[in-house]
């Protein structure tokens, strides 16, 4: 029965791998340990996502692959869950597709996954996707323990509806975790070896907007940093027109809150920032970085933009190049507009052909990379602090770590500062990684 092999792949955002986190954790209980060998798999956990066509369409093939598999070795288990799966009338259409499949879940259930394992095991096939979230199931005893850098949920799903995007249809309302958990579930991983957190949410600084005292993410923030031998704490993802001064003046302060600050713009224009449904412009955007970097000068700032979005003119698109030299990113992930059904913006008219849409991503591309390694050029001869991770994967002589910008860093060192703090002084910089020595 024992000694069973459990092989996790994901797909999308930092929710999912979370997400997936939870699912393996689960099937341990059930004799299975990780692996990556899915020959020797005797159950597979395919954790999906649905933000962009791309990301369905390399999943549908991973599961057209997953029918060899399962051609090949009878016995293996399939298992399907997540955002894709959640999709209104989703699930009948993958059933079709995919009758070799064990298990479909949604990502309001995957805390069932042990009720949907066992009828499996027990022979059964199961799909079960439930409409609402339920509020009393907490995950904060499955956090994986014992590993040096660990994901925590402070909310789950969002309320924006941004008009592009699936999220708030698959991942429900804004639900915030209750401070107390939270603090506790930390504490758990700290004990175990953990020294490096990062809070997870789809709208991080809108965190207990429904509590009452009032208690935000600054307030949880403030609470995190107080932890002891926890040594950094980072979070994602900040709206911009919920960045309070207060937040900032937090991040500030906290010895351990990492000068960091995902914030995605999503476009430079004024316009299209009006049709996406962002609820600001890139003049209160540009005050709001303005003010980060007032009180906190060396603070990095990563962004998520997307090309092509319905109605976007040359002259929109210019403004978003525009933002890049304005804002200077250390990091900017960069995406074409991707139809999703059921979203406000597919019924728009004026859809961007893919080739014009390829072109501008290009375009961006091209500029963020010069942005990003100037950015990374102006660290050469700073000293910056560096939490060690492990050995560098391409050279595993070398350390890697990351600054508390969340820049990657490849250094020299031994094996057994992995876990401390370490200053290093940077003497070589590339778009995306930076080079130096233990001072
Ligand atoms: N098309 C392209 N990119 C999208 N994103 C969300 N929805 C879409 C879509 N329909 C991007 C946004 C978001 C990131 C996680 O994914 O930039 O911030
Ligand atoms: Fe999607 Fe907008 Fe919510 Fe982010 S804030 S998850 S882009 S709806």
């Amino acid at each position: 029965m024992d000694n069973k092999k459990v092989v996790t792949i994901v797909y999308g955002c930092q929710m999912s791998e979370r997400d997936a986190e939870t699912l393996t954790q689960i099937t341990r209980d059930f004799g299975y340990s990780p692996s990556d060998d899915l020959e020797s798999a005797d159950l597979v956990i395919v954790n999906t996502c649905c933000v962009r066509e791309s990301a369905e369409n390399k999943i549908l093939g991973k599961i057209g692959e997953l029918k060899k598999l399962k051609e090949r070795n009878p016995k293996v288990k399939i298992a399907i869950s997540g955002c894709m799966v959640q999709q209104p009338g989703a699930l009948e259409r993958l059933q079709k597709r995919a009758p070799h499949v064990d298990i479909w879940e949604g990502t309001h259930n995957i805390n069932d996954f042990s009720a949907l394992l066992q009828r499996v095991e027990q022979g059964e096939k199961v799909a079960e996707v439930w409409q609402e979230p339920n509020a009393t199931i907490e995950v904060a005893s499955l956090a994986e323990k014992g590993k040096l850098q660990a994901s925590v949920n402070v909310m789950y799903g969002c309320d924006n509806f941004c008009s592009y995007c699936i999220v708030p249809y698959v991942r429900g309302r804004e639900r915030s975790r209750k401070p107390q958990e939270i603090l506790q579930e930390i504490e758990l991983l700290v004990n175990s070896g953990c020294r490096e957190v990062t809070l997870l949410g789809q709208n991080v600084n809108s965190y207990g907007k429904e509590f009452s005292p009032a208690y935000d993410f600054a307030d949880l923030l403030h609470q995190v940093n107080q932890i002891a031998f926890l040594l950094r704490v980072r979070f994602i993802t900040s709206h911009p027109k919920d960045l309070s001064d207060k937040l900032i003046e937090t991040v500030a302060e906290g010895d351990k809150l990492c000068e960091h600050f995902h914030l995605p713009i999503q476009s430079g224009s004024n316009f299209i920032l009006e049709r996406m449904n962002r609820k600001y412009t890139r003049e209160y955007y540009l005050r709001r970085i303005e003010q980060i970097r007032k009180l906190i000068p060396d603070a990095s700032l990563s962004t998520d933009i997307i090309v092509g979005f319905p109605g976007e003119s040359e002259e929109d698109f210019e403004q978003t190049l525009a933002m890049m030299n304005q804002a200077h990113y250390s990091q900017a992930f960069t995406f074409m507009y991707s139809k999703r059904s059921g979203t406000l913006a597919s019924k728009m008219e004026n859809q961007i052909p893919l080739d014009v849409k390829k072109r501008r991503l290009q375009k961006l591309m091209s500029v963020q990379n010069q942005e990003s390694l100037e950015y990374r050029q102006n660290m050469i001869g700073k000293t910056v602090e560096v939490l060690a991770e492990g050995p560098s994967k391409t050279n595993p002589e070398r350390l890697t770590g990351r600054t508390r910008g969340n820049e990657l860093v490849v250094f020299n060192g031994n094996l057994d500062i992995i876990g401390s703090l370490v200053n290093v002084r940077i003497n070589e910089a590339g778009s995306w990684t930076l080079i130096g020595e233990i001072e």
